[in-house]
């Protein structure tokens, strides 16, 4: 559909190569958790889909709770994070893992690790699926990590382009949209 509406999308990551880094880290978390409950918390909305998936490769209990962030307009970061939806649990002594879809400069990652850590969380990491470091702004290494990403913008498996293109089932390079520019 997104190709006849004129985008030129290169398919970077398959759905295969994606469901392959879940399982690994499903494998990697639950060895890090075990016996540990954990309380996942999914940045709403691109990590919904990757969330979904990864807390069923997991091999310890888990509850789920969701914080919407948004910072992006477009292709660009306006640097100012805001929480748009906050969190429904409690986080203070518990074991919490953040869990994105990407991390690119890392503000939204620190805005939201800054308030998680001043409630309480008793221990506190972040699993991403993407990992784009080239144009990182802030000190954040996530600890469990599906895929290194060289650049590019990237759609699919919950990434989006102004909430285009979340559902598509393998992740993309958007070469060029159909104004004829480049994303
Ligand atoms: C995207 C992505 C991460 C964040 C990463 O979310 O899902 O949450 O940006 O960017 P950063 O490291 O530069 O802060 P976005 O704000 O677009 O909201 P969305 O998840 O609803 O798409
Ligand atoms: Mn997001
Ligand atoms: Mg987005």
């Amino acid at each position: 559909y997104w190709l006849e509406q004129g985008f030129n999308l290169k398919e970077v990551y398959s759905k295969d190569r994606i469901a392959a880094e879940i399982e690994r880290l499903g494998q990697e978390i639950s060895a890090a958790y075990a016996g540990e409950r954990l309380l996942v918390v999914v940045v709403l909305n691109g990590a919904v889909f990757f969330a979904a998936d990864l807390v069923r490769a997991l091999r310890v209990p888990v509850e789920m709770d969701f914080v919407k962030l948004s910072s992006y307009a477009g292709t660009e970061t306006t640097g100012t994070v805001r929480v748009k939806k906050d969190l429904e649990q409690s986080v203070a002594g518990r074991h919490v893992l953040v869990v994105e879809d990407i991390v690119d400069t890392g503000l939204t990652l620190t805005y939201l690790l800054d308030l998680l850590k001043e409630r309480g969380a008793k221990s506190l990491k972040v699993c991403t699926l993407i990992d784009k470091n080239e144009r990182r702004l802030a000190e954040i290494t996530p600890d469990f990590v599906g895929i290194d990403c060289p650049g590019g913008f990237l759609v699919g498996y919950g990434l989006d382009l102004d909430e285009r293109m979340r559902e598509l089932s393998a992740i993309y390079e958007i070469i060029q949209t159909p104004s004829g520019g480049d994303a």
